[in-house]
């Protein structure tokens, strides 16, 4: 079987909440080894469209396919291909650093000794070897990110899913943070990310902006500047979101 060309591909992907509609008809592609900003403002439906493409949610609307799978109805063949930070960081706070990702190397059915090399590995490269005998709940917000996003990667997903991985973290931990998505996008994985903060904006290959669960701006961060005549990418999300609000 060929890889598909997306990693990620909806259309006129739904989610209602009662009557509520959360995610509005949106349609998506995301090419393999792309980063992929998804921004909006909050409410706009980030979370939920994003638990939707994990598997964790079902569209109530529309379709997509996630590592070439079908989210709503092959969520488990969909959950083996990807890594998951979500929102809330889902670490145990009363777990060891190193319990942690065995906990979650378990989670993802890896075998007893490749697990123990991943957790090794995942310990080094994000600097946590000294750490790995504290607590988690004591560790500093830019240390739990980095154990939260070691965790979601131990399975060597192809495909990760960040939802505003750098809240509440330092400047100098999100650069370091945003350091390894270039790298792990440089070695072909896809990276879907949501932020709001925009200066990380720019940093994606691609950005799409979401309002009241519809995608209303989608391409790079550099054409949407230009086709609204805005210096930055905070600019121009100001400036949809003004024109929303008149609309
Ligand atoms: N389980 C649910 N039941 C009812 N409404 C929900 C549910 N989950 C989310 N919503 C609503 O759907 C809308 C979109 O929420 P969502 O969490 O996807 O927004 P978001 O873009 O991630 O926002 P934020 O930037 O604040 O994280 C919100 O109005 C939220 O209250
Ligand atoms: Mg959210």
């Amino acid at each position: 079987m060929t890889a598909p060309e997306y990693a990620v591909e909806t259309r006129d992907l739904t989610r209602r909440f009662g009557n509520f509609v959360a995610v509005n008809k949106v349609t998506i592609a995301v090419r393999r080894g792309e980063i992929f900003g998804f921004l909006g403002a909050n409410g706009a439906g980030k979370t939920t469209t994003i638990r939707m493409l994990c598997g964790l949610l079902k569209p109530t609307g529309g379709e997509g396919r996630v590592a070439g799978f079908d989210i709503g109805r092959e969520g488990e063949k969909v959950k083996r291909h990807i890594g998951y930070m979500s929102q809330k960081f889902s670490l145990y706070n009363d777990l060891k650093v190193e319990e942690n990702l065995y906990f979650f190397g378990s989670v993802y059915g890896l075998p007893e000794r490749q697990l123990k090399t991943q957790v090794v590995a995942a310990l080094e490269r994000f600097g946590l070897s000294d750490v790995r005998q504290e607590m988690t709940g004591r560790l500093p917000p830019g240390w739990k990110q980095r154990l939260a996003l070691g965790s979601a990667l131990l399975h060597e997903p192809e495909i990760i899913f960040l939802d505003e991985p750098t809240g509440g973290v330092d400047p100098l931990a999100r650069r370091s943070f945003w350091d390894t998505i270039h790298r792990l996008a440089a070695d072909g994985k896809t990276i879907f990310v949501t932020t709001h903060y925009m200066d990380e904006a720019e940093y994606c290959d691609r950005i799409s902006i979401m309002r009241d669960g519809r995608v209303i701006a989608l391409d790079t961060p550099s054409s949407l500047k230009e086709r609204l005549g805005k210096a930055t990418v905070q600019d121009l999300f100001i400036e949809l979101m003004r024109r929303e609000e008149v609309e």
